[in-house]
């Protein structure tokens, strides 16, 4: 496995599992466990989610088990926009997430969304990550004119920016403006988030069985290679193995250039950012009362 530092001097995963949509508690508790034990020590949750609980009983019993260490993990939630009201209300939820964890630091927590009072919620986790409650602060969804105005405001600058990017949504730009504020860039969906059809395009076939591997091993390695983490999704033990099987080759630049040129150069159709209605979607969206 290949590491980045983050800003802070924190070491991070360049390939980490992510759990979004394992709304099943058990399901989720033994992909995370199956997960760490193919290797994976990132592990990507957020409040929103519903299952920070079964990744912490995970984390439990995998140290339980001897199998790694806490210190080994980089465990990464994020907080919810219902929590973003204002400094109190993310202070509340940052104690929240760690409590249903059953943690006493996280690696990692991430402004969910650019919603909200997001600049009181920013400085409570500034606080929380001064108190060692969290050992790196960044955000998702941040597009590059929002990171530039957020990154030249607050008093600690992200450390991560967390948003969709794969070979059709590349956000090359965007990926310059992280590099620029020593923010580390985060892939979701960097498979495509079952949307796009990788898994067909006989480039990316004839790529991946030059280098013995599969197209999802191709892609997120493209990624990897450009410097952005990859958390893919999957809750199929077979597929969780391969997704981390990619740190024993090397795309060439040729290979490299041509998987960018699958970009559409606009947003894909999961973002919706841009959407009044998809954004009062997002701030109804309660997680507790
Ligand atoms: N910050 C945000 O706003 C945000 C938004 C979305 C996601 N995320 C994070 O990013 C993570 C990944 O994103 P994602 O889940 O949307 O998309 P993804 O990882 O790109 O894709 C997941 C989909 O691909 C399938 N898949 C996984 N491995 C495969 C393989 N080797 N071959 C073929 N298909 C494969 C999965 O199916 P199976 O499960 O059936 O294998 C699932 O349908 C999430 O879990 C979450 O942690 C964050």
């Amino acid at each position: 496995m290949e590491y980045t530092e983050l800003s802070n001097g924190l070491k991070m995963p360049m390939g980490g599992f992510g759990v979004f949509q394992v709304t099943d508690k058990e399901e989720c508790k033994q992909s995370v466990i199956n997960a760490i034990r193919a290797g994976y020590r990132l592990i990507d949750t957020a409040a929103v989610y519903g299952n920070e609980d079964a990744v912490g009983d995970a984390v439990r019993e995998v140290i339980a088990e001897g199998v790694c260490t806490r210190e080994e993990l980089f465990i990464t939630s994020k907080l919810w926009v219902q929590d973003m009201e204002n400094y109190d209300t993310a202070k509340a939820a940052i104690d929240a997430s760690l409590n249903k964890m059953g943690l006493e630091y996280l690696d990692l927590y991430l402004l969910h969304q650019a919603m909200r009072d997001y600049f009181s919620a920013w400085r409570a986790m500034e606080d929380a990550y001064q108190e060692g409650k969290l050992k790196a602060i960044g955000v998702s969804n941040f597009y590059a004119h929002v990171l530039t105005n957020f990154c030249e405001t607050v008093k600690i600058a992200p450390m991560v920016n967390q948003v969709e990017l794969h070979p059709y949504f590349a956000q090359p730009d965007a990926v310059e403006t992280m590099k620029h504020y020593h923010v580390q860039p985060e892939a979701w969906a960097p498979l495509g988030g079952g949307r796009y059809q990788p898994f067909e395009d006989e480039m990316l076939q004839g790529i991946a069985s030059a280098h013995g591997k599969s197209v999802a091993q191709v892609i997120l390695r493209w990624n990897v290679q450009r410097g952005v983490t990859v958390i893919p999704k999957s809750t199929h033990q077979n597929r969780i193995e391969e997704n981390f099987d990619i740190w024993d080759f090397t795309l060439t630049d040729e290979e490299m250039d041509k998987i960018s040129a699958l970009d559409l150069g606009y947003v894909g159709p999961a973002v919706k950012h841009f959407n009044p209605e998809f954004v009062r979607g997002c701030l109804g969206v309660k997680i507790h009362d």
